[in-house]
């Protein structure tokens, strides 16, 4: 998405007001709990959060869980993340048991100066997903001010990243405006070398991605299912690995371009395979040129990750997404650690890591703190890196206007 600076919460006259904050508190939980794995995004929204407080602001906050589909579903109640946001602010987050409606006004208005209130989960009703301007109006009625802090849904034109802003003073907040900013930057103005790692299971979640690093990036980095897709393109024989057959074509393509004068192209020499797709799955290590039959490419091998760090190591921007292996699953995860490892002990490079499951393995990895940013976005910073408009963003006011 091309560059206009929007108008953040220090653009906007705040003080002593009430203000509407959209966050995003989609976190992720513990299998079959609602034990909080990453509260990375809870984390990320303080400042902006700590800011409006220091101002004497009303603080209401709205966010989604899941996709309930307009219906109460239980388990995706705010709650969880109420409580810990509770936690980090030392206590004192009000809970409202809805949305929009005469309880919530009545809970704004006692809302102490300084007071945070937060919404119940805005997907609980349809009007949220359906950007229905009588919902999106009710919400906005809460408040004076709108600010969006919530990258990781502003690829969604929905009625509290993108109604919402046809009633208010609409802003960005600090985890937003830096995440255009890392994002942005990577994009538009990298210090170069600038080499870009994707991975992941699937090309075809990434291939405009792709497309658009390739007219950017120096060096392009694949690994993950989507090198294994590389590795067909390039005729070798990948078992019974997951291909998508329909982008071994487009592959083939972006292998064409890097031998004409494109970007340099580096895929994986040797690989981790299993014998079938399972946590305690027999493995061996070979090389990319020796995959046997009925086995599965699941990591990349060791000597794919010294070439792959070797080249990280030149670069002075690293743009990463995708893992480069089943790292939810010990014996796969030595690649994706791998990659971590080099990006953090890299001193003098801008290191951007996108949201989603690669945050995720960064961040279990306790390395989070070591990059220059870990995105908050999955979806949404997929849709920043291919170039396309987030409704959420274009919606706030341009800084010039
Ligand atoms: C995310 O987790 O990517 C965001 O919260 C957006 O969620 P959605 O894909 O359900 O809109």
């Amino acid at each position: 998405m091309t560059m206009v600076e929007k108008r953040t919460v220090e653009d906007i006259d705040v003080a002593g007001k009430t203000v509407l904050v959209r966050v995003d508190f989609n976190v992720p939980f513990e299998p079959g709990s609602l034990e909080i794995r990453d509260d990375s995004r809870i984390e990320a929204s303080l400042p902006t959060i700590r800011f409006l407080r220091d101002r004497r602001c009303r603080v209401v906050l709205c966010s989604h869980i899941g996709r309930p589909k307009g219906r109460v579903v239980e388990k995706m109640r705010m709650r969880p993340a109420t409580r810990r946001l509770s936690e980090r602010l030392g206590g004192s987050v009000i809970e409202a048991a809805d949305c929009i409606g005469p309880e919530v006004e009545e809970i704004v208005r006692g809302l102490p100066e300084a007071g945070v209130a937060m919404l119940e989960n805005l997907r609980f009703h349809p009007g949220e997903e359906a950007n229905d301007l009588q919902f999106a109006s009710a919400l906005a009625s809460l408040a004076s001010v709108y600010v969006n802090d919530a990258f990781g849904t502003a690829h969604r034109a929905h009625a509290s990243t993108e109604g919402v802003t046809r009633y208010l003073p609409a802003v960005a907040g600090f985890l937003l405006a830096r995440e255009l900013q890392m994002l942005g930057r990577a994009l538009e103005s990298p210090e170069r070398p600038f080499t870009a790692v994707l991975g992941g299971a699937k090309v075809s979640d990434k291939i405009k991605v792709l497309k658009n690093l390739a007219k950017r990036a120096d060096t392009l980095i694949v690994g993950g299912g989507m090198g294994t897709t590389f590795l067909k393109a390039e005729g070798l024989d990948v078992g019974s690995s997951a291909v998508e057959d329909d982008e071994v074509a487009m592959a083939a393509e972006l292998i064409t371009l890097a031998r004409s004068g494109g970007p340099e192209l580096l895929l994986p020499v040797d690989v981790v395979v299993a014998d079938s797709f399972q946590e305690d799955a027999t493995t061996q290590t070979v090389d990319a040129t020796d995959i046997p039959p009925g086995w599965m490419v699941m990591d990349i091998g060791p000597r794919t990750a010294e070439k792959f760090a070797a080249a990280l190591k030149q670069s002075r921007t690293v743009l990463w997404n995708g893992t480069m292996g089943v790292f939810e699953w010990a014996s796969f995860a030595a690649g994706t650690r791998a990659v971590a490892n080099t990006l953090a002990a890299l001193d003098y490079a801008t290191t951007v890591v996108g949201g989603g499951s690669t945050a995720e393995a960064v961040s279990s990895l306790g390395l989070a703190g070591r990059m220059t940013h870990v995105s908050t976005g999955g979806g949404a910073s997929l849709e920043f890196l291919e170039d396309k408009v987030l409704p959420g963003v274009a919606a706030l006011m341009d800084k010039k206007a």
